[in-house]
């Protein structure tokens, strides 16, 4: 009998399907529109009128049957290719991971970030002034003028007569106090450009300059704000020292030392067997720097530093040479990871 066969036929081929695409394919050659099994139903009307009812019921048991086989070998098919996909996407948890290449910030931004934290926390805010300065808020402001021996301790890149590449952040003081009215507490980052190149100086490198201005500052103020610093950037034992120097716009103008972390202060070679570390400059702001910029010296008296970042930097972490800072060499840049 014909259904018998279709029967046989389509288990055999159903049953060799290797995938659901196969299988569905077999399933529609037998059970499609166009399929065997629809075509024996199609081909009722060349049968006796008396014989049609069991065909018809035959036909759609032999349908029936199909089906059901199919529906379960689907399912059989579906089970074996989840687990063949599942067996692929294995991981094996004792594989060493990949590894991700992680940034790190530049000692120098360290550096920065660390003052501004350290000196925001004593109440300064941050005042960030141009890198190309005018002759007279770089020098002649700063009670620097033109035949000023001073001028050749910074040796100038001049771009036109008037103008030049910043020598120091100084030149912010100038600025903030032509705009703002005492107190006054700001601190001022940037870079600094000068004609200099050896394993200690670089021709651009970082400033941190600090002012403060209000009635009855002294240098005990800044005394006590230095040895607050000394301690949070250097450690817990630090002490500073104060030395006589010379700024043009400051009197008096004190060079700062802070006692050298890497022997405690006993003499080593990283401070040369003194047992300390010269980091900055500092003073008591000029009276004719105050009159420049329309603040009465005799109401109002302040304190100006400045220090620089990668010198700081060098000291911190020990770093012998500022051509590291700017080389980008990666071997280098990684060990400044927390
Ligand atoms: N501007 C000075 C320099 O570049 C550093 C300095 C010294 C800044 C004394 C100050 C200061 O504010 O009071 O060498």
């Amino acid at each position: 009998m014909e259904e018998v066969d279709l029967l046989q036929e389509a288990t055999q081929e159903a049953e060799a399907a290797e995938d659901s695409r196969a299988l569905y394919e077999v399933k529609m050659k037998f059970l499609g529109r166009t399929g065997k099994v629809t075509a024996l139903l199609k081909g009722m009307k060349e049968i006796a009128q008396e014989a049609r009812p069991a065909f018809g019921k035959r036909v759609n048991a032999l349908r029936e049957a199909l089906e059901e086989k199919f529906a379960a070998l689907e399912e059989k098919v579906k089970q074996k290719e989840l687990e063949k996909k599942l067996a692929g996407e294995n991981i094996d948890v004792t594989m060493p991971g990949r590894h991700t290449k992680q940034g790190a910030l530049h000692p120098v931004t360290r550096v920065k970030d660390r003052l501004i934290d350290l000196f925001s926390g004593m109440g300064f805010e941050v005042f960030e002034g141009p890198e190309i300065e005018s002759e007279y808020y770089n020098f002649t402001a700063l009670n620097t003028p033109a035949d000023h021996p001073a001028r050749d301790m910074q040796d100038t890149f001049y771009l036109t007569e008037e103008f030049l590449l910043r020598t120091q952040t100084s030149a912010g003081q100038i600025r903030v106090m032509e705009q703002k009215k005492p107190p006054i507490k700001i601190l001022s980052p940037g870079r600094v450009f000068r004609s200099d190149d050896d394993a200690t100086h670089s021709p651009m490198f970082h400033q941190m300059e600090g002012l403060v201005v209000d009635k009855h500052i002294t240098l005990c103020d800044l005394q006590g704000m230095l040895d607050e610093f000394a301690k949070k950037m250097f450690s817990e034992t630090s002490k500073t020292r104060l030395r006589p120097s010379y700024f043009p716009f400051t009197e008096p103008s004190v060079e700062v030392d802070v006692s050298c972390a890497a022997c405690g202060g006993k003499g080593c070679s990283l401070c040369k067997g003194t047992g300390w570390i010269e980091v900055l400059g500092a003073g008591m702001v000029n009276r004719r720097v105050l009159e420049n910029c329309g603040v009465d010296p005799d109401e109002y008296s302040g304190f100006a530093f400045g220090m620089g970042i990668e010198r700081i930097a060098m000291l911190k972490y020990g770093i012998n040479n500022i051509k590291l800072l700017t080389e980008n060499d990666t071997r280098f840049l990684e060990q400044f990871k927390d």
